[in-house]
């Protein structure tokens, strides 16, 4: 069954955040799912055993895996279950590159910054292009984190990017993005997804329908509902 990269050469993007909110929300809804901690700094890994710890539900399953083994490994469990998804290193790594032959979508976290841009750029060259010459279905969706939770700030960053990513085909970009919330480092510091902290700050219930939309959308793109289309950043509002 489909696998899922969260993945970009760029450290500290939001992979390890986004990776675990996703999965976490996959659970419970229902969908059996396997998160394949890929990177040796262990973000993920930690996350699971602090979240087992806590005997918090629904479990989430975690293997770590490095090297050479991955790709046979990411091919091997999604055998067995319904969605693997897979939290990168931050850097081109061999570990990234391997998964990408086998993932049927990346989702690519971007910062509005010119640095995080630039990496997109590189990768886009470096190892998407190259990787679809052997995984010619690989589907890539772009999410944008960290934006502003300001609206006036976030539509300047949001029409930069947006300008910015134009130039590039062959990808889809989620309408829905996520902003820089203090709601996801709380969670993190408990091993839990935003959706499972109590309370109902503004604040909070933003940073959840957020995710909720980028899940939501990842599952509309694994079901071929969305095109890969460039066009369709016009999509992305403020
Ligand atoms: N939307 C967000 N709002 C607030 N904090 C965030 C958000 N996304 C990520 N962070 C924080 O930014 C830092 C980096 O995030 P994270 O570890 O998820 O990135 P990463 O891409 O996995 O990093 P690495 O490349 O090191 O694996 C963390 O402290 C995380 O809590
Ligand atoms: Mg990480």
């Amino acid at each position: 069954m489909p696998i899922i990269v969260v993945g970009s050469s760029k450290g500290g993007c939001g992979k390890s955040t986004i990776t675990t909110n996703l999965i976490t929300m996959h659970q419970a809804k229902g969908l059996g799912s396997l998160l394949i901690d890929a990177d040796s700094q262990r973000s993920s890994s930690n996350w699971v055993a602090l979240r087992a710890s806590r005997g918090l539900t629904p479990e989430v399953v975690a293997i770590e895996k490095t090297g050479g083994d991955l790709k046979r490994s990411a091919v091997e469990m999604a055998k067995h279950y319904e969605h693997v998804f897979i939290d990168a290193p931050g850097h081109n790594s061999p570990e990234l590159r391997a998964s990408l032959v086998v993932a049927d979508v990346l989702l690519y976290p971007v910062k509005p910054s010119n640095f995080d841009a630039w990496v997109f750029h590189q990768d886009f060259e470096d190892l998407i292009s190259n990787v679809r010459s052997i995984n010619e279905g690989l589907k890539v969706m772009v999410v944008m984190n960290g934006l502003s939770p300001s609206p006036a700030a976030r539509g300047q960053e949001v029409l930069a990017l947006r300008e910015f990513l134009s130039a590039y085909s062959g990808l889809y970009v989620s309408p829905h993005f996520v902003c820089q919330r203090s709601s996801f480092i709380a969670a993190a510091r408990e091993g839990r997804a935003v959706h499972e902290l109590p309370g109902k700050a503004d604040s909070l219930a933003r940073a959840q329908m957020e995710m909720e939309s980028v899940h939501t959308e990842l599952m509309k793109v694994l079901a071929g509902e969305r095109p890969e289309a460039s066009s369709l950043i016009e999509g992305v509002q403020p």
